[in-house]
């Protein structure tokens, strides 16, 4: 049987080294982490890494990938050697990113118009890297037929990963991913390729693992943001009792909301960094509205720590995670 191998995506503001460290000392199930993308890697000994973020004495390197948001050959080696030196086997390249800011500048997934320049990419890179290389990309910015230019480019790049989200940047994350689309690309791509998008629970994975034999690789994103065991429950390790469960959310929740007040000297910019994630956990209680009304009203350290007690308290935990629907605000 195939070897199911978990990864969990990138997010900006929530997937921070804190969070990553925290999730792994509580769950179980996800076999590679990424970090969100760096990006401004002008010089040899760049300020931008010069962080906790990819630091080895703080990053488990070992199952840790950065990622970079770029379309410059030459940043991209440097970033390699960088990451090289801090010990990293491999580095992402972000080709998904939707936002209007990002892909105005052909960077993200407002790159995937342009295989002349990812040409250049794979030309001003080859022979040069210090890592493994993998690229996440989406399906396209304006159409699915972008990509199709850009396999042969892939190919050629002999990509360690080849991560295909399976929309289109002008979807941003709405919409539903287009799996016919990644069946085409799944039978002419021959390297290692990753699917991402819409895993939100055990019903999704399984359809899409039938769907897909030939793929032994998914990337996780909302749905364990909302439910942080799915990666358990896929590979059949989580606790069945869900009273359990809950008491593992909890001391999960709290020791990432310590972690980041130590390590941000209580700066109140914590409490919105911990309402990103809640605005997906919530789902996951018995009354979700309710649980993410009470959490977003809250404007101090106190009031916070008041409203998550409430939750624990008088909510139970489902464990429904992710809809299509949408998180909550
Ligand atoms: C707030 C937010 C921030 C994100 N940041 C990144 C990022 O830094 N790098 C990246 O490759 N993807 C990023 N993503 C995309 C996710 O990693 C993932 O590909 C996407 O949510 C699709 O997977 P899903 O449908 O399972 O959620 C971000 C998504 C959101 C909503």
């Amino acid at each position: 049987m195939k070897k199911t191998e978990l990864h969990l995506g990138p997010f900006q503001g929530i997937t921070d080294v804190h969070f990553r460290n925290v999730f792994a000392d509580h769950f179980e199930g996800i076999d590679k982490f990424f970090t969100p993308f760096f990006s401004g890697i002008h010089t040899e000994n760049s300020k931008n890494l010069r962080t906790q973020e990819i630091a080895p004495a703080t990053n488990n390197i070992h199952n840790l990938v950065p990622q970079l948001l770029s379309n410059d050959p030459d940043e991209i080696i440097r970033f390699s050697e960088q990451c090289a030196k801090l010990g990293y086997k491999e580095v992402n390249l972000n080709m998904g990113c939707p936002y209007p800011q990002v892909a105005r500048k052909k960077r993200g997934s407002g790159l995937m118009p342009y295989s002349d320049l990812v040409a250049k990419i794979a030309q001003g890179t080859a022979g040069n890297f210090k890592t493994d290389f993998s690229i996440k990309c989406r399906l396209g910015y304006y159409g699915s037929n972008e990509i199709d230019e850009l396999i042969p480019i892939f190919e050629q790049m002999q990509l360690s990963e080849l991560i295909v989200h399976a929309r289109l940047g002008t979807q941003m994350y709405g919409g539903k991913p287009d799996h016919e689309k990644f069946a085409n690309i799944v039978s002419n791509y021959t390297g290692s390729i990753v699917y991402n998008g819409d895993i939100f629970n055990l019903t999704d994975y399984t359809l899409l693992g039938t769907r897909f034999p030939q793929v032994s690789k998914w990337m996780l994103g909302r749905g364990i943001l909302a439910d942080p065991f799915l990666a358990a429950d896929i590979k059949a390790i989580a606790p069945n009792d869900y009273s359990i469960r809950k008491d593992i959310v909890y001391r999960f929740i709290m020791q990432l909301y310590l972690t980041r007040r130590k390590a941000k000297a209580d700066n109140p910019a914590v409490i919105g960094r911990m309402k990103e994630l809640w605005s997906y956990l919530s789902l996951s209680f018995s009354e979700p509205t309710l649980a993410w009304r009470l959490i977003r009203r809250s404007t101090d350290f106190e009031k916070y720590e008041e409203a998550v007690a409430q939750v624990f308290k008088n909510q139970s935990w489902i464990g429904a995670g992710f809809t299509s629907s949408g998180k909550m605000y």
